[in-house]
């Protein structure tokens, strides 16, 4: 591992929530600050038509190495005093097999700004986070963050074999490949490779300078996975997150036939937690995440061979959390009164895996708000690629419209209980899409179940804390 393994990790946190304040500021303090890559295409876009407020992303543009790549992304997104209030976002374009070039330049730069943006002001390094599932942006995302430095790549939401090749191939200028399943009308699915080349991009004849191959991560739930990764992937692994069910996001889901409590969560049992014997036997450094966010999860976690802790829900409450201030607030005040629930919902995330959502009035844990919302599709982050029947590649996403899911060939108890997480995460981050009529998007917010002690960091004299208190405090 090239970086020196800190004792806290702050857990990438998409889309927005660890951007680059929250990476920047506890990479300043010497531990491992993550930005979040999901959806950094649509964030820049909106920021950018919100008027990019401290003119950070065009700071940082100036040096991004493509300068007529900025100006087109400037000249498609910039609006200099912010769209008209109640104007909605201009939607940008959706990623295909082809490679259209509009959404991978919107990836590049994205990736680029925040990484850059992150790295700012200090020399630690800076991580970013990516979730395996979200394929399609992958290669383009990953290139616009070495272009800007990136340190460690972390990815989570999936079995990322491919990914240590890419890192290698990028590093070096050079084209990758990208395995990407694509279902099948009869249930079998095939795998399509999604492929992308720098110099296609490169706007200079000479090829910038080799970067360097940043260490990288991947999220696991289990020992098996860890041992099948290190056996089978394309390249280094440098480390491993063991992140058990109690962690904000996504979850793995529990292993073999799934049960479900009464409450409709769920149920995992001992056979779901790692073998932390076996991960220690694999010689690599480790930190366990999932309810370690106190001085004792550090304790605990050094006790058990690993070099620390990655650490989400306490981050995403503080200050430089990417989370609206008044929700962020409102999560701490239920939490202080001991009033915070945090559910494990199975069926709310596009990706099949379970989801964390805290019960917050107003946003989409609610029934009523969630049954209110018209099922729109108009991101598409989260859309999974089919085969359809003329032999074209198609996309569809289970929290769609259900009929157009259906007319996709999808199942229509597939899209039960499904929330569309693209548009309610650009909400929880201050950038709701506006609706005809008038309304916005609702939130839903996802909570680690640790979000019943913040007041470790916080109390009821002092709701607001920073990255620093959370890392103060855990650090002892
Ligand atoms: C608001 C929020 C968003 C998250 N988003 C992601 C994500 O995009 N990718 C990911 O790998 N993990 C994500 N996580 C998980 C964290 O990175 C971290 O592993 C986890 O929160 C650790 O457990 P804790 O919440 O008990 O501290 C998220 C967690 C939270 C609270």
């Amino acid at each position: 591992m090239k970086i020196t393994p800190p004792k806290i990790i702050q857990g990438g946190m998409g889309a927005a929530v660890s951007s680059w304040p929250l990476a920047q500021a506890v990479s300043k303090l010497g531990q491992l600050g993550v930005v979040s890559g999901t959806a950094l295409d649509g964030i820049t876009a909106r920021r950018l038509q919100d008027g990019d407020e401290g003119g950070h992303i065009r700071r940082a543009l100036e040096h991004f190495p493509f300068p007529r790549m900025a100006k087109r992304v400037l000249d498609t997104f910039y609006i200099p005093d912010g769209k008209p209030a109640g104007a909605s976002y201009r939607n940008y374009p959706m990623h295909d097999f082809e490679g259209r070039r509009e959404p991978l330049e919107l990836c590049i730069v994205g990736n680029f700004v925040e990484v850059f943006l992150a790295r700012e002001g200090h020399s630690n390094p800076v991580g970013i986070n990516y979730l395996e599932k979200l394929q399609l942006p992958h290669l383009a995302s990953i290139y616009g963050a070495l272009l800007a430095g990136v340190a460690v790549v972390i990815m989570g939401a999936g079995i990322p074999l491919a990914i240590p090749g890419v890192l290698s191939a990028l590093s070096n200028h050079e084209g990758a490949e990208y395995p990407i399943y694509v279902s099948g009308a009869d249930g079998k699915g095939e795998t399509v490779y999604m492929k992308f080349d720098p110099a296609a991009f490169i706007e200079d004849e000479v090829l910038p300078p080799a970067m360097e191959r940043p260490d990288f991560i991947p999220i696991t739930s289990a020992d098996a996975l860890a041992s099948i990764l290190l056996k089978k992937s394309s390249g280094t692994i440098d480390g491993f997150i063991i992140e058990g069910n109690l962690a904000g996001g996504h979850n793995a889901p529990p292993r073999g036939k799934a049960t479900y409590s009464e409450a409709g969560e769920p149920i995992y049992g001992k056979r779901d937690e790692a073998k932390l014997s076996a991960i220690r036997e694999m010689g690599l450094p480790f930190w366990l995440a999932g309810s370690a966010g106190s001085p004792e999860g550090l304790k605990n976690a050094l006790a058990e061979g690993a070099a620390g802790v990655q650490i989400g829900t306490a981050f995403a409450l503080c200050e430089e959390s990417g989370i609206t201030p008044n929700v962020r607030r409102e999560l701490i005040q239920k939490s202080l009164a001991g009033e915070a629930h945090v559910y494990t919902d199975p069926l709310a995330s596009p990706t099949g895996f379970p989801f964390k959502v805290a019960a917050l009035g107003g946003s989409l844990s609610d029934e009523d708000v969630y049954l209110a919302r018209q099922r729109i599709c108009d991101l598409g982050a989260l859309r999974q690629p089919y085969r359809r029947p003329d032999g074209k590649i198609g996309f569809r996403c289970s929290a769609e419209p259900v009929a157009a899911y259906v007319a996709k060939g999808g199942k229509e108890e597939d899209t039960i209980g499904r929330k569309c997480l693209c548009n309610a995460l650009i909400a929880n981050v201050g950038m709701p899409q506006r609706l005809k009529g008038g309304s916005e998007e609702k939130c839903l917010i996802t909570m680690g179940d640790d979000l019943v002690n913040v007041g470790l960091f916080s109390s009821s004299e002092q709701i607001c804390f920073s990255a620093k208190d959370v890392v103060n405090t855990i650090l002892g």
